[in-house]
């Protein structure tokens, strides 16, 4: 079970500090204890973020006939272009590396099938070979569990489970010196269970908060996926890039009661269909690799003939792989959808697409260091460089294991710091509790539903300009309900909601080109310089 310390009103102090209980938080806590004494905070249970539900698996080159350079050329291809070569270089690199920890671990990877192969490699669009190793169909909960087990049991390592981080802690926050050098020293932090807000302190902090596609209507996200880190490096002064490529997974099931279920994308690379009500196929319309097209062709193709037939949605069939190929390769998908009354090895399960990955977050480098000194950041919430302007399938988690081993080396290399400055409570002198919580239902919901209208799959000058519109009276409003009633955590998420679709909007509309996610049919066309979108706070635009 996971510690929670009894929290005293005055500050916590650590080595390290880690937001966030996902593969990335995790994966940079294990490490970093090895060195001193780390917490870890998760603003709900600690399983609870997306991680747990990733399905398909992890990209890694294991296969002798694969190489590192194909990943590479895969993970280019589908970024069209806007990644970084370096840092491909490096994840591809190191990807075999993370996987055998993870099985060091207990991580119990699908065997391979034959004595040549250590374990069973599936396929997903945009990879050259198969390459993604799995746990059966769930292969996030696996890896979750068992980074938390090995945390757990670490002697160094505190978790701490319903604590929403509110804002990194900064030198604005020191008392007493004129000149504070600027850098981060931990987190003002909301006990949700208590609703009181603790210092946590620290010289080292490492953002791991995750993505924030629940900024859409419909997602395939958890419901913590609300940018909170993105949020909180802004507005202590950090750059962020490439915020308007959210990424769409084409395969969301689509049922009145359950919004968020992810079909993964190994049932198209295993030989699921994409059909029309019909019964015909149609990606032969749309592109050459057919249902293994990256996933920003799938999702447009998918997008295309709903609004041209009129359709909710299109099918996803597996029926033609056999009932016991499906059975055995997506237990879970095949259970929940039994559950909901649907038996896919005979039926074709109704898909969408749904927000699902922010391939833009917090700036950082090979070493996951942000512009703000004592601030590091690994996985979803950030923008290492890895994806550009799609991400290839099952890079994600890779991403978390890489970056989130880089960090805690790169802190560990640190001199040791300064002792901490005396750094100024919480203030809440000036709120009191509000009596209209209905203001963040509604305004929760009329974002949602903007970002889903207007800053979607396609996207027009017009409709940015709507979008532009109506974010900057919710931040607005958000911000003086901020400013006036004591915070809860609905109210923490919804102002960094806000936060991050101002960020995409503005980001959206300074792109004057189509490229990967962002397709403007305004600018179709892709421009010959492949350049990224940095926003800067210390300019409060563009960069
Ligand atoms: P998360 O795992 O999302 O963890 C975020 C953590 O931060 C949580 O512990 C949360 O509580 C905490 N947190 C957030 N805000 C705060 C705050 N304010 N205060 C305190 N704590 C906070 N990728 C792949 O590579 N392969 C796949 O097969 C795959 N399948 C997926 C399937 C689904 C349904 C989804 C949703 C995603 C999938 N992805 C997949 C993407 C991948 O799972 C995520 O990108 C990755 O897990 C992100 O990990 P993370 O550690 O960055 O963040
Ligand atoms: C999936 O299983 O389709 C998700 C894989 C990913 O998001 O990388």
């Amino acid at each position: 079970m996971a510690q929670k310390p009894k929290l005293p009103p005055e500050a916590l102090h650590y080595d390290a500090l880690v937001i966030g209980s996902g593969a990335a938080g995790l994966t940079a806590a294990l490490n970093l204890a090895e060195h001193g004494r780390v917490a870890v905070l998760a603003k709900a249970d600690l399983a609870a973020g997306s991680t747990a539900w990733a399905q398909g698996g992890i990209a890694a080159v294991l296969d002798a006939g694969d190489t590192v350079a194909a990943h590479v050329e895969d993970t280019m291809v589908a970024g069209a272009g806007l990644n970084d070569r370096a840092t491909v270089e490096y994840v591809a690199a190191n990807a075999s590396a993370a996987i055998d920890r993870l099985a060091a671990l207990g991580v119990p990877f699908n065997p391979g099938e034959t004595v040549s192969e250590r374990w069973h490699l599936t396929r997903e669009g945009g990879h050259s070979h198969r390459r993604i190793v799995h746990v059966d169909d769930a292969t996030g909960w696996a890896v979750s569990q068992a980074l938390i087990r090995a945390a757990e049991a670490h002697p160094n390592i505190t978790l701490i489970p319903h604590m929403a981080a509110v804002d990194l802690i900064t030198h604005r926050h020191v008392v007493g010196r004129r000149f504070p050098a600027r850098r981060c020293h931990g987190v003002y932090a909301l006990d949700t269970q208590k609703r009181r807000v603790v210092r946590i302190l620290a010289p080292a902090t490492v953002l791991a908060t995750g993505g924030a596609s629940r900024v859409y209507l419909y997602s395939t996200n958890p419901d913590g996926a609300t940018g909170d880190g993105i949020a909180m490096a802004w507005r202590a002064g950090c750059r962020v890039s490439n915020m308007e490529f959210n990424q769409f997974h084409p395969t969301c099931l689509f049922h009145p009661r359950v919004r968020n279920f992810l079909i993964t994308e190994a049932a198209r690379g295993e030989g699921g269909h994409l059909k029309l009500p019909d019964g015909s196929r149609f990606m032969q319309r749309y592109d050459d690799r057919l249902e293994l097209a990256p996933r920003d062709v799938v999702a447009r193709a998918i997008d295309a003939e709903m609004k041209r037939l009129g359709l909710e949605h299109v099918l996803l069939d597996l029926t033609h792989l056999g009932a016991d190929f499906v059975r055995g390769h997506f237990p879970t998908i095949h259970a929940r959808l039994l559950e909901l009354g649907i038996d896919c090895t005979t039926q074709a399960i109704p898909v969408v697409p749904a927000a699902h990955y922010s391939c833009g977050g917090v700036m950082v480098d090979l070493n996951g260091r942000t512009d703000l000194g004592g601030l590091w950041a690994a996985g979803e919430v950030t923008q290492s460089g890895l994806h550009g302007a799609n991400r290839l399938a099952s890079n994600s988690l890779l991403e978390c294991l890489v970056f989130g081993q880089a960090v805690a080396d790169d802190i560990m290399a640190q001199d040791a710091a300064d002792t901490m400055p005396d750094i100024k409570p919480w203030d809440e002198s000036r709120v009191t509790d509000s009596d209209e919580e209905v203001v963040i239902a509604h305004n929760w919901d009329e974002l949602r539903r903007t970002m889903w209208d207007y800053v979607g799959i396609v996207r027009t000058e017009k409709r940015l300009e709507r979008a532009a519109h109506r974010v900057k009276t919710l931040r607005k409003e958000v911000q003086e309900y901020y400013g006036n009633f004591r915070i809860t955590a609905d109210l923490v998420e919804l102002r960094n909601l806000v936060t991050v679709a101002d960020l995409i909007v503005r980001s959206a509309r300074a792109r004057k080109e189509s490229r990967g996610l962002h397709f403007s049919t305004d600018y179709p066309n892709q421009s010959a310089a492949a350049l990224d979108t940095v926003l800067d706070p210390a300019q409060g635009r563009d960069a």
